[in-house]
């Protein structure tokens, strides 16, 4: 099937490895078109051994359209849209560590992030990916229809918001300086639907999420984080999810449009650093 890649499904459920491409290099129109198909085919992609300077990934996520700024984050200075992750040996919290879908509080949210590994732990650090699209469609036919129809309330003010998760002090500690800001964004709601509709493939996949979510529209917060919950359980089934563990020189490449992630917190006392590209997406329907 694959003229240009080659690709491997065996590390999980969702996603599959693309090898035999160099992401520094420029890539035939062929190859890029290939990545894309695989990329929608099975929502994650991978590499291993790149190495990749901020402009060059970058350049690569430019690749599958424009690029997207993350409101909390400042970029590295080397490239305005790449993010550094970083997480201390002698810090707790860890960025991403709750499934969740990238920034689904912003109006249009990122279609797609791509992580890149500069240095991991020796051990743990993995991130759990989970297939959203499989998980909405073994849902019953009167959960598809009841939650298919009805629309969420999202923001960032659980997670970055004043008493978020990531409270302001602690996680500018943690997550060092280039952490904060847009204080007034982090407060906003926007209305996504429950479950979306994927805008290239037409896939529908579970979409609302305990950290972006903060209610069923018409619902109290609590009875709709008891649905959130079951969702999350639900969707976080070991046949849905991925274990992907990182190597230096990783690139994960992954659809935020039916794909959820959670960043593993196993790693006390070693130091993890990713740099971070998003791409920007479709209003949410
Ligand atoms: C992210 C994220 C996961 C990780 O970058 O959006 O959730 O494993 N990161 O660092
Ligand atoms: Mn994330």
């Amino acid at each position: 099937m694959w003229k240009t890649i080659e690709v491997d499904t065996s590390v999980g459920p969702v996603g599959a490895i693309i090898s035999g491409v160099d992401l520094s290099e420029e890539l035939d129109e062929e190859v890029v078109s290939e990545i894309h198909q695989a990329w929608l085919k099975h929502h994650i992609v991978f590499f291993r051994d790149q190495d990749l300077t901020p402009p060059q990934q970058a350049a690569f996520g430019e690749l599958f359209g424009e690029l997207d700024t993350y409101p909390f984050m400042k970029s590295v200075d080397s490239h305005p849209n790449v993010i550094p992750i970083i997480k201390e040996p002698e810090t707790k919290i860890n960025f991403g560590g709750a499934w969740h879908t990238d920034s689904s509080y912003k109006e249009v949210p990122p279609k797609a992030t791509l992580l890149y590994a500069i240095e991991v732990p020796q051990n743990g650090g993995d991130t759990l990916f989970a297939n959203a699209t499989a998980a909405y469609q073994d849902l019953s036919d009167g959960m598809k229809s009841t939650f298919g129809e009805m629309k969420g309330v999202f923001t960032p003010k659980m997670v970055h918001g004043s008493g978020g998760s990531y409270d302001k002090k602690e996680m500018k500690k943690e997550l060092g300086p280039s952490y904060g800001g847009n204080e007034e964004f982090a407060e906003s709601e926007v209305e996504h639907p429950l479950m979306r509709t994927h805008g290239e493939t037409g896939n529908k996949s579970i979409y609302c999420s305990k950290p972006h979510t903060h209610r069923i529209k018409g619902w109290s917060h609590e009875e709709s984080h008891s649905i959130f919950s079951f969702l999350t359980k639900h969707l976080t089934q070991e046949k849905y999810v991925t274990q992907f563990k990182w190597e230096k020189g990783s690139l994960a490449m992954w659809d935020n449009r039916c794909v959820f992630h959670n960043a593993l917190n196993d790693y006390p006392g070693e130091r993890r650093h990713m740099h971070r590209v998003t791409i920007k997406g479709e209003r949410p329907i």
